[in-house]
């Protein structure tokens, strides 16, 4: 099956008001060359402005994370139907940055990613290993206990609306990038447990790559049979080397 690529950007807590707008405006403009669909998720203040530049462009935007609850008395969280309210496409959860500080479970992560598509939103379901697990050969095992948690929760069903993207935490912010076969081994291993529950669900899957992923390595991660796209941390606050990733698609 023809899928189609997927470059977002994961700007972390970074920006402001003053230097989003040439970042923004440099990433619509480039964009609307390249094949690839292209997404930024910055962070929750700064959704009304990535609305304002990106509106009527190729660009989709979202953000870094979301409440389960659709609504209530949860002081600092934020709803889905408030990200879809800013026009938001997609949602990052389970970002291992939130899993290892702010101690998001497994089931947590489900409870997320069920409610991002409870409100009509792609989430994107970050999985990965931590160094000690790669070198304790528990990889697929982690990933696979990751994935579980979320398609027990929302099925093949969900699971076709979803992103997942495949982030080793040894590689994030670190320079380090898995080789493209490294990377292609756990994409394939994603693909083939989601094949246990829907085949037609696991083909059509967008799995992302994240982690060190820059212009001079994207086009070889993303030739890979089972990579789709890429999340991008550091790189997506340069437009120039962003927007190379994303002509890399
Ligand atoms: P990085 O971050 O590209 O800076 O490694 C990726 C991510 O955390 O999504």
């Amino acid at each position: 099956m023809m899928r189609s690529k997927l470059v977002a950007g994961n700007w972390k807590m970074h920006g402001s008001l003053a230097g989003n707008l040439s970042l923004l405006t440099a990433v619509r403009q480039g964009a609307s060359d390249v094949g690839a669909e292209v997404a930024v998720c910055v962070p929750f203040p700064y959704l009304e402005q990535a609305r304002s530049v990106l509106s009527g462009s190729k660009v989709g935007w979202g953000a870094q994370d979301v409440s389960q609850h659709a609504q209530g008395a949860y002081t600092g969280e934020v709803s889905a139907a408030m990200l879809v309210d800013f026009g938001c496409r997609y949602v990052i959860v389970g970002h291992s940055e939130r899993r290892s500080y702010h101690g998001e479970s497994d089931e947590l992560v489900a409870a997320k990613t069920e409610a991002a598509l409870a409100a009509g939103l792609t989430p994107i379901v970050c999985v990965g290993e931590t160094l000690e697990e790669r070198e304790a050969n528990v990889t697929d095992a982690v990933v696979t206990r990751q994935l579980d948690a979320v398609l027990a929760r929302v099925g093949a069903v969900g699971m076709a609306r979803a992103v997942i993207a495949y982030e080793p935490v040894w590689a994030i912010g670190t320079g380090r990038t898995a080789t493209p076969l490294q990377a292609q081994e756990v994409h394939a291993l994603i693909r083939a447990r989601i094949a246990q529950s829907d085949a037609t669900v696991a083909a059509g899957v967008c799995i992302l790559y994240g982690g060190s992923m820059k212009p001079n390595n994207a086009a070889e991660l993303m030739s890979q049979p089972d990579i789709d796209g890429g999340l991008i941390g550091g790189a997506s606050l340069l437009a120039a080397d962003f927007l190379a990733i994303a002509a890399a698609g």
